[in-house]
């Protein structure tokens, strides 16, 4: 039935029966926190606290018709206790060791989780140290070519689902970061790139061969990572033609995820943005790989565009067309997960007088990313039951850097994003989109 605000028809949803097995390139602090919080939730250890889909609710009619069922109970995602866990390191720890080496979560907490942590051990990576510079480590797969590397991927998903007997599966890169790369030619086509795939093209990234192994496998691939991955036409296309959602990218937590709170705010009230300096320190592997100056480049990439392209500084450039933006991530091993960032914000107002926002943001890096993970698991998973493929703009509210349309620019605002997730789910249900015009309550 077309729905009733945008005349778009409603999609038949599946049911989310069975398990879904979340696939995970990457198990370092990141993963395991996610994990282990499921498995603490699981438990009535913890709340799903920073979940969307656990926590919040959406709204459904008019303010005066009272109706915000939770998002959980309003559509069918799959349920916490039917999640199976799987992934790949080049560090054979098991997910138990993982977490404990990655440092987030307190030994005692962890004590509690150790069988299910323990029981989940990583498969051998597809790495290639051109790619992530600053680490290296023995659980990797015997050297072959890129095709057949891909090719091992795809057995290492098929033997998951059958032996944990899932009926669906979807894969979020939660590794580490990899260098820089524009796309290339060998990205144009599914002809060119598996071409590349089988002749070793130096620009076809570990990442990709993992995306290119879930695509074909039908499985939807979320990119937690700044770094080049579907963002290629070879792999849209080959997402679409597969019937598999895709999306990314970059999580949004820490620094970033200020930003979209407070620069939508400075712009709603037009007051102008001189200059914006960002500072970080953090001491995990994370913030070791991005030491690596390739890798920094594609977290610089993707933390400048949001600032940019949410002040629009060609439309208002007496605002914010000089705005001098700087971005600095600086590795400093005591401090672990538990990084710092500063942000020195000049602003100026009436009259172009100037006033100044400090923030020092005391944050966790994964406490903020996990419940990301569980969210971008259940949407990916809802979306392919409602048929959705390709790019899921719809899921920008959860990446620095969103996936979009060739040629059309990613909406960064938070509260847009927002609007954009929950309208995206009323229309899924057959229910009227909310427009906050709000007149029928005055006439
Ligand atoms: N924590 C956050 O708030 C946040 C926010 C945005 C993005 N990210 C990104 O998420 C990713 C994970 O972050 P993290 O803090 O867990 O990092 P981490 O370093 O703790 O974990 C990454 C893991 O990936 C593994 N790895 C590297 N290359 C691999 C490959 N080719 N195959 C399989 N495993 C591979 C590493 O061995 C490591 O264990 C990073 O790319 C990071 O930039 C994190």
């Amino acid at each position: 039935m077309p729905n009733n605000t945008t005349g778009r028809e409603t999609p038949e949803i599946r049911p989310a029966s069975g398990k879904l097995g979340v696939l995970l390139p990457g198990m370092g602090a990141v993963t395991t926190t996610f994990i282990a919080g499921v498995e603490a939730i699981k438990l009535g250890l913890a709340k799903p606290i920073g979940s969307l889909t656990q926590m919040a609710t959406i709204r459904l009619g008019k303010r005066t018709d009272n109706n915000t069922p939770r998002i959980k109970d309003f559509l069918p995602l799959a349920e916490l206790n039917d999640l199976v866990f799987g992934g790949w390191d080049i560090f054979d720890d098991d997910c138990y060791q993982a977490a404990t080496h990655a440092g987030v979560l307190e030994a005692g907490m962890l004590q509690q989780l150790k069988k299910p942590l323990e029981a989940i051990k990583p498969m051998p990576a597809v790495f290639d140290p051109e790619y992530v510079k600053r680490i290296n480590g023995p659980n990797q797969k015997p050297p072959a070519s890129k095709m057949e590397h891909a090719e091992m991927l795809m057995e290492d998903i098929r033997r998951f689902k059958e032996e944990n007997g899932c009926s669906r599966l979807v894969m979020v890169w939660c590794g580490s970061t990899e260098v820089f790369h524009l796309p290339a030619p060998v990205h144009a086509t599914i002809e060119t790139f598996e071409e590349g795939l089988r002749n070793n093209d130096p620009e076809i990234s570990p990442s990709q061969i993992y995306a290119y192994a879930a695509l074909r496998m039908g499985v939807p691939y979320a990119n937690g990572a700044p770094h080049l991955t579907t963002d290629a036409p070879a792999l849209t296309e080959m997402a679409r033609q597969n019937g598999v959602p895709i999306c990314g990218k970059d999580f949004k937590t820490g620094q970033t995820f200020m930003k979209t709170l407070i620069a939508p705010g400075l712009k709603s009230r037009m007051l102008g943005v001189a200059g914006w300096f960002s500072s970080n320190i953090l001491g995990n592997r994370d913030g070791e790989v991005l030491d690596d100056p390739g890798s920094f480049k594609s977290k610089e990439e993707s933390k400048l565009s949001a600032l940019e392209q949410i002040l629009q500084p060609e439309l208002y450039p007496d605002l914010y067309s000089n705005m001098y933006h700087k971005v600095r991530i600086h590795y400093y091993p005591p401090r672990g997960d538990a990084k710092e960032g500063w942000d020195n914000i000049d602003i100026f107002g009436w009259m172009g007088y100037p006033m100044q926002i400090k923030i020092d943001f005391l944050c966790r890096d994964s406490i903020l990313a996990a419940p990301l993970v569980l969210d971008l698991a259940l949407f990916m998973d809802l979306a392919q039951r409602a048929g959705m493929k390709g790019v899921q703009e719809w899921l920008s509210f959860f990446f620095k850097a969103p996936m979009t349309a060739p040629g059309l620019y990613p909406e960064h605002d938070i509260f847009i994003q927002l609007m954009k997730l929950k309208n995206t789910l009323r229309w899924m249900k057959g229910e009227s989109l909310i427009t906050h015009l709000g007149l029928e309550y005055y006439d």
